[in-house]
């Protein structure tokens, strides 16, 4: 099927910068591979997919399910690579050798990978072999906001005006935003993590930010790699946190990923965040609009 057959929409005054695939909004320039992975892409047992809506703490899980996968060996990657240099995401990255930095197709397993893509999207192998996928869901008024700071960043830096709160809030409402609508996004990987729970952990943001030990300890679990020693959930969770990886140089001065400077994936990681931005309107429209549908199915409440 050509692209050009598919809808298309503009976000935050970029005409159609996203194209609609099988219901979500892609960013236009992730459906070619999107749809090469979704045809090319050969799962192995032993993957391991981690999978996210945008803003929701793929670089902190990135950054803890690497160092869970290379626990044991010596020396810290994460002083060297940000997080996404260590995990590609397969939408951004290419899916062939032919202009690729990390093949995805020859890297030697075990192999962690990250997707933005919602469930139904991914490749049959993936939903059928005995891989695994981690999914990180979040609160979606605070990953309205983180997204708003994180687009506007871009639109600043392309010399543009920057995007008011409220047609930020237009657009999350509407599910025409990257990989939206958001409830969607995580409704999908909700019901297949209750309906195959040794194929699907679904993980909160809040809750590893509220009970990080137990959360690293799940997700270690899960990947096969329990934690068994002395203070190893500590080290890990101190290696990962957001202050020492902001504070690396290779991520206060580094840029690696598309046009973003890697200090830009590091804020404020703070829950309730939206408090500071929301009016108590935005609140009520996003409640209707996203909160309920996320309520109804009890991920968020
Ligand atoms: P805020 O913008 O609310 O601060 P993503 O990684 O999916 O792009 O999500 C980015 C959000 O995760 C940002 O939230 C960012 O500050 C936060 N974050 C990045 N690294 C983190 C870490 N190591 N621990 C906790 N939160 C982190």
């Amino acid at each position: 099927m050509s692209n050009d057959i598919l809808p298309k929409a503009s976000y935050w005054g970029i005409p159609d910068s996203l194209t609609q695939l099988d219901g979500f909004w892609l960013i236009s320039t992730a459906v070619d591979p999107a749809t090469t992975f979704r045809s090319n892409f050969n799962a192995r047992d032993d993957d391991v997919i981690l999978a996210s809506m945008l803003k929701t703490g793929t670089t902190w899980l990135k950054a803890l399910a690497h160092s869970i996968l290379k626990k044991g060996e010596s020396g810290d990657p994460l002083t060297k690579d940000n997080p996404h240099n260590l995990v590609p995401t397969l939408e951004f990255e290419a899916l062939s050798s032919a202009n690729t930095k990390f093949d995805i197709y020859d890297a030697s397993g075990p192999r962690l990978l990250h997707t933005h893509l919602p469930y139904s999207i991914l490749p049959g192998s993936v939903k059928n072999s005995a891989c695994k996928i981690v999914y990180i869901a979040r609160n979606p008024k605070d990953t309205l906001i983180s997204m708003w700071h994180f687009y506007n960043a871009i639109v600043v830096m392309g010399g543009q005006e920057p995007v008011s709160l409220d047609e930020a809030v237009d657009g999350f409402c509407s599910g025409v935003h990257p990989f939206g609508p958001f409830s969607d996004h995580a409704a999908e990987y909700w019901l297949e993590s209750r309906r195959w729970p040794e194929k699907v952990l679904f993980l909160k943001y809040e809750e590893m930010k509220s009970d990080p030990k137990r959360e690293v300890s799940r997700i270690a679990e899960f990947m096969g790699r329990p934690l068994t020693k002395e203070g190893e959930a500590e080290e890990l969770l101190w290696r990962c946190s957001l202050e020492r990886l902001k504070n690396l140089e290779v991520n206060s001065t580094g840029h690696d990923v598309g046009p973003m400077p890697n200090a830009a994936f590091f804020r404020k990681g703070q829950v309730g965040d939206y408090k500071n931005y929301l009016t108590s309107q935005m609140e009520e429209r996003i409640h209707q609009t996203v909160g309920l549908k996320l309520e109804a199915l009890g991920i968020f409440f």
